[in-house]
């Protein structure tokens, strides 16, 4: 369980969470929206709190990187190409909302010589824009690789549980490279230049399966959101001494940049 991303390389572990979001999006509305514990460790997101949040049909998240892309995991994907099977909705918390916005993916781009470990990273090009969404920009530097960081999605809710139907939220800790490589957490597992881990060595909150591919983020010197992590691994979910593992966007910024100025925008 604990490396299964890793061991998977990505798509048939996304298969598996997209099997889960289905069974639980197509059986009728139960489910209170809050409880104490539920992204893991969080409390449900406000309609219209992060306009940038974007559910994939798959079963990951992702966030609006422009009104045509969507930064996503690369493990969330299966490779670059043409790609019209993926849907991707916005707009809403809540995934059965009836002003839930969607739209077809008509192009994916997965992080060049991504191989399941690192550079964990891909922009999905929707059939054509949305409008009304505030987009969310990446960090270009790594001025804001520290700090207290937002996670939000619609994964599970404790490990091992079933998809959310109201997007979630909670704020994680910075975790530097060397106390998440150290041999109480991910003993020499973290590629450092290329991953940042966030969460309290205590456990207790953390993303969880069905939020890869989601942003984590923080506020800039302007107090705008700006993105700095990609959901993309970890041991189980909110374990003691194992923080969530993201993508470090910063170190990607140019490269990602540049891959959506080919996709055109
Ligand atoms: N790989 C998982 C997914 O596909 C995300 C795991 C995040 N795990 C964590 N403990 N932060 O949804």
């Amino acid at each position: 369980m604990a490396r299964w991303r890793r061991i998977l390389g990505g798509a048939a572990a996304a298969l598996t969470v997209a099997a889960m979001g289905t069974l639980m999006q197509s059986s009728p509305a139960a489910a209170a929206p809050d409880g104490p514990d539920m992204v893991v460790g969080g409390t449900t997101a406000t309609q219209g709190e992060f306009p940038f949040m974007v559910r994939l049909s798959m079963g990951c998240g992702g966030a609006l990187y422009s009104p045509t892309l969507v930064l996503t995991a690369a493990h969330c994907v299966n490779g670059t190409g043409t790609n019209t099977s993926i849907t991707a909705t916005v707009g809403v918390v809540d995934l059965n909302s009836t002003s839930k916005v969607t739209r077809r993916s008509n192009y994916v781009y997965r992080a060049p010589g991504y191989n399941g470990n690192g550079k964990d990273w891909a922009l999905i090009r929707l059939s054509s824009p949305v409008t009304g969404l505030a987009t969310l920009p990446i960090a270009r530097t790594t001025a804001y690789d520290s700090g207290t960081f937002t996670i939000a999605g619609w994964g599970a809710a404790t490990e091992g549980g079933g998809q959310q139907r109201y997007l979630r939220k909670a704020t994680v800790p910075f975790v530097s490279d060397a106390t998440c490589n150290s041999s109480s957490m991910y003993a020499g597992q973290i590629i450092a230049s290329n991953e940042i881990c966030a969460g309290y060595a205590a456990g207790g909150v953390d993303t969880c399966q069905g939020d890869s591919g989601g942003p984590m983020f923080r506020r800039d010197a302007a107090n705008a959101w700006i993105q700095v992590g990609i959901v993309s691994w970890g041991d189980g979910c909110a374990r003691p001494n194992k923080p969530g593992v993201y993508t470090q966007v910063s170190y990607f910024a140019a490269t990602i940049a540049s891959a959506a100025s080919s996709l055109g925008g």
